[in-house]
């Protein structure tokens, strides 16, 4: 931790310190455990896999997983978060999930390197110099051959469209009746948060040592299914 360290604890966005939105998010971002568990079974995540899950959110993939036998290690800088999804998986009787309050940056991994770490829209809550120095570090925590899927928000259209690609995602995406995130909410994700695009991504994740294949499923969402070389 140096003077110059970014502090990843401070909220920007969307407030999910405040218990309110925690309660509100699953059905505004539309989270649901058996989508997740698609993506369980598609990453082939089996019994007894260590999976480091970053910004859990309120939980789905994490129980997901647990839910097919692994163990999870779910870090969130969100203690609101963290209470909501500890308490959804204790009511479901699941006991394999660490929940553990801290960051991208800051957490710090004991015992067997992981099998996997997964984060699904969080990582755009870093700069990107910091997510270069996040990318190392998960690259650090993985055995050999494990996997590093990231989802989220990430462009891929041209730099001259900025503006039109811009404002089409927010009138397709945004909510008019408040059943998901409104227009001012993607508003402010994209004035006061951190996508970026997914060339400066995959240069970042192959630089860490990945192999790298990515998916631009729209010009604004991207998955990337990386191995540790
Ligand atoms: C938009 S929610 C996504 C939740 C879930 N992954 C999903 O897909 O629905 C972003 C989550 O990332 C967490 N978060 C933000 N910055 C973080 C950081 N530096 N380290 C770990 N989690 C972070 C927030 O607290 C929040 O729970």
């Amino acid at each position: 931790m140096h003077p110059w360290t970014y502090d990843e604890f401070k909220h920007i966005g969307v407030d999910f310190a405040d218990p309110q939105q925690v309660a509100r998010y699953d059905a505004r971002q539309r989270t649901s455990i058996e989508r997740q568990q698609q993506l369980v079974e598609r990453l082939r995540i089996t019994r007894d896999d260590l999976v480091i899950e970053f910004g859990p959110g309120t939980g789905a993939f994490s129980i997901a997983a647990a839910m097919a036998g692994a163990q999870v290690i779910a870090v969130d800088i969100s203690e609101s978060m963290l209470d909501y999804a500890s308490r959804k998986a204790a009511e479901m009787g699941l006991a394999t999930i660490e929940f553990v309050h801290s960051g991208f940056l800051a957490y710090q991994h004991q015992g067997q390197p992981a099998d996997f770490i997964v984060t699904q829209f969080a990582f755009h809550h870093l700069p990107d110099f910091w997510k270069a120095v996040a990318v190392r570090h998960f690259h650090d925590l993985l055995k050999p051959g494990g996997h590093f899927f990231l989802r989220d928000v990430v462009f891929s259209f041209d730099p001259s469209d900025y503006e039109a690609a811009i404002q089409q995602w927010i009138d397709e995406i945004a909510s008019e009746n408040g059943d998901s995130f409104s227009r001012a909410d993607f508003e402010m994700h994209v004035r006061d948060e951190y996508s970026t695009y997914g060339w400066i991504l995959e240069g970042m994740l192959q630089r860490a040592g990945f192999t790298v294949d990515a998916t631009y499923t729209t010009p604004t969402y991207a998955e990337y299914d990386c191995v540790r070389g």
